[in-house]
């Protein structure tokens, strides 16, 4: 049986005290109330000995503030995704809150069931990496005036904060990299769905294609866990190509894995731009080229506009949309060689 964790009535009823008193000593407010040494010291000792731990989610109940922020992303074990949540959680701490996160996987109904959960949490604030179909329970949370920051992408029917990046012009910088490289059949893996990062950067690529009456050549994955069939049989029935920018770190990773078990020559065969760095993309030969995000950035951009939400209580700001530029890293997996 589980012992009973004490409880503020507790403490006063056994130093036979006032409740009152012993929440304005555990809540730091014993000299604005003036209250003795004497009694903050004859109660600090007191609980030191019991082992007291406050129970935080009655202190959110009393307050209404839990001093935690619910995080939601696509996939926490995708290096983008968890590089920018280890940044977002490392601000955060340091201005007094702690992150509690889960990943989505796209799944509009677990992005529901985590925001019903975080709500049960008392958590005092969003940052979320929507999926589709959650309009209407982010729109519920702003109307009860709850801190809510997007990131990656945003929600274009709902007016709220965000950080993203100029997903178009990357993958249209991208592909004209590419075009200057001298390749003329180039094509873009990614993934098939709504979100605007994802509509944004195939406008980009389509939009680099155009300006050069090159034809577009574009796979569609769906967000299944294994992409090995989808990418092998798309390379096994384009021979023509000789250049791949791919939508996301995700599917390039698939990509080069398959390429190489097809025998396909990174940048030799097919020259290869990723979205998103990561140091695996470094550590391969050749190192990969990529359009690179820039995380530190948007999570010191993510934090700030929530806790200023935050410490406003969530009005009088207004939603502000931040579009911050990518990098095009490049190295040797998209340089032409000599032949
Ligand atoms: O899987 C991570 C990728 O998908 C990144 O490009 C990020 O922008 C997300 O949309």
């Amino acid at each position: 049986m589980s012992k009973k964790r004490l409880s503020i009535v507790d403490i006063a009823n056994n130093l036979n005290i006032s409740k009152t008193t012993v929440s304005f000593i555990l809540n730091g407010r014993a000299k604005e109330k003036r209250i003795s040494a004497d009694m903050v010291e004859k109660v600090l000792k007191y609980v030191k000995e019991v082992g007291y731990k406050p129970n935080s989610l009655a202190k959110s109940l009393r307050t209404g503030k839990s001093n935690t922020i619910g995080l939601i992303v696509e996939d926490i074990s995708n290096p983008f995704f968890g590089s920018i949540a280890r940044l977002i959680e490392d601000k955060a701490y340091k201005n007094g809150y702690k992150i509690i996160y889960c990943s989505t996987y796209n799944d509009t109904q677990k992005t529901k069931d985590m925001i019903s959960m975080f709500r049960d949490r008392h958590v005092d604030g969003y940052i979320i990496a929507p999926p589709e179909g959650v309009e209407e329970d982010i729109t519920s949370l702003i109307n009860e005036s709850m801190p809510v920051v997007l990131f990656d992408r945003y929600l274009s029917t709902i007016d709220t904060d965000y950080v993203v990046v100029n997903n178009q012009f990357s993958a249209y910088n991208a592909t004209q990299y590419l075009v200057g490289q001298g390749y003329k059949n180039i094509a873009l893996i990614t993934f098939a769905n709504d979100q605007t990062q994802m509509v944004d950067r195939i406008k980009g690529y389509k939009m680099a294609l155009k300006e050069h009456n090159f034809k577009e050549i574009i796979k569609e994955l769906p967000f299944s866990e294994d992409l090995t069939e989808s990418i092998t049989a798309f390379l096994k029935s384009r021979k023509g190509i000789d250049a791949i920018l791919f939508g996301t770190n995700r599917d390039a990773t698939y990509g080069i894995k398959i390429m190489h078990n097809l025998g396909i020559r990174i940048p030799d065969d097919i020259a290869i731009i990723s979205f998103d760095d990561s140091d695996a993309f470094e550590l391969h030969s050749p190192q990969i080229t990529t359009v690179a995000q820039p995380v530190e950035d948007m999570a010191e951009h993510i934090i700030t506009i929530l806790l200023d939400k935050l410490n406003n209580n969530g009005v009088g700001t207004k939603n502000q949309s931040v579009v911050l530029h990518t990098d095009l890293v490049v190295r040797g997996s998209s340089q032409k060689t000599k032949k």
